[in-house]
């Protein structure tokens, strides 16, 4: 995570990668339909556990991403009317079409976390098969599911029948590389009532370690009919209308490339150049995020959440990294955000 987040820091400064051609229409511009549900266009905003809250969701929208996916929820905690999850299902008025993700091994416990994913207003569910964190799998939930894929195919099956909005699965390409065929599995997903299958290429075991290959992603996309969306290592519009080319697949879903830098998800959706936004841009954009979860989670919780995206939005835009440093240690969210005001200055 900290390797590809140097990465994606460090390309800043390099020289914007060219914006692709302009022959024929933008392929990621257009609309497309999962199940009954209308998305304006072929970028996702990834799932991102302890991230993809609603403000998160509401400002990957407001910046162009045609299908926002919330944090991973715990189906148990939904059952057992757990407070904090329970406030996890909250909507933001801005965010549709946003995608509920949950999480679990029990078909009974994941129908009922669709149903009340359904009864929040969100427009789809998404089943988490990625998962690679241990305590997760003994569960049997995550990518544990990868590995028992009849289990996988009743939870599916269980959760298309408890409702009407559209059932989705994001899956890895198996625990580990080469254990199950993805296709294959992605046929069985498709044939127990998955509407569209989103596809990591990395296997569980790896993590989020080398590249994402998605000639993996593009035998997925030829195994079933429902759309596919590609994730993994995709940070730029070249890149992604790259990958959609090679695979053929429906869409492609951002994550890393997104922390603190949210005008990608508009750029690839637009099919432009990276963008290069103002220092001042940046810090109006960190501190009207920042506002938005200490409203949602009080500062306290707000203080701590911020840290990772002070540096995520500000390394390699030319603020000395001892003022970002400064901002991460900051001990209290209004400290932080009187340092951040001061940098406008600088
Ligand atoms: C911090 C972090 C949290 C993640 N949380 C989830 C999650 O809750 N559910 C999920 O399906 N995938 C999760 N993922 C995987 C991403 O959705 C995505 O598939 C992966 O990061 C590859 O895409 P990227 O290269 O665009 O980041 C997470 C990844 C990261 C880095």
């Amino acid at each position: 995570m900290k390797k590809r987040m140097r990465a994606l820091v460090a390309a800043r400064s390099r020289e914007p990668i060219a914006p692709p051609s302009a022959a024929g229409p933008w392929p990621l511009a257009e609309p497309f339909r999962v199940g009954g549900v209308e998305l304006p266009n072929r970028v996702v905003q990834a799932p991102l556990a302890g991230i993809g809250n609603r403000v998160f969701r509401e400002q990957s929208r407001r910046h162009g991403a045609g299908l926002v996916v919330s944090e991973m929820v715990a189906a148990h905690g939904i059952r057992h009317g757990n407070r904090r999850t329970q406030s996890m299902l909250e909507l933001g008025e801005g965010e549709s079409p946003v995608a509920i993700q949950v999480f679990g091994g029990d078909p009974d416990v994941m129908a009922d976390a669709a149903r009340a994913v359904e009864a929040s207003g969100a427009d789809m569910v998404d089943i988490n098969m990625g998962c690679p964190v241990p305590k997760i799998m003994k569960t049997g939930a995550g990518a544990a599911l990868l590995d028992d894929p009849a289990k996988g195919e009743a939870v599916v099956r269980a959760m298309a029948d408890a409702v009407r909005i559209p059932v989705t699965v994001k899956m890895r390409r198996g625990v580990r590389p080469g254990d199950i065929d993805p296709g294959e599995v992605a046929r069985r997903f498709e044939a127990a009532g998955a509407a569209l299958i989103t596809i990591h290429p990395r296997a569980a075991v790896e993590e989020y370690s080398g590249t994402a290959d998605h000639r993996i992603s593009a035998e997925v996309v030829q195994a079933v009919d429902i759309p596919v969306v590609i994730s993994g290592d995709i940070a730029t519009a070249t890149e992604a209308r790259d990958a959609l080319e090679m695979t053929g697949a429906a869409g492609v879903m951002i994550g890393r490339a997104g922390l603190g830098n949210p005008w990608v998800l508009g750029a690839i959706a637009r099919g432009e150049v990276d963008p290069r936004p103002s220092r001042g841009q940046v810090i109006d954009e960190l501190e009207g995020f920042s506002h938005g979860i200490a409203e949602l989670i009080g500062p306290d919780r707000a203080c701590h959440y911020l840290r990772k995206f002070h540096s995520w939005y500000l390394a390699g835009r030319g603020i000395p990294d001892e003022d970002v440093q400064a901002l991460i240690e900051a001990p209290t969210y209004e400290e932080a955000m009187a340092l951040l005001a001061g940098l406008r200055e600088r």
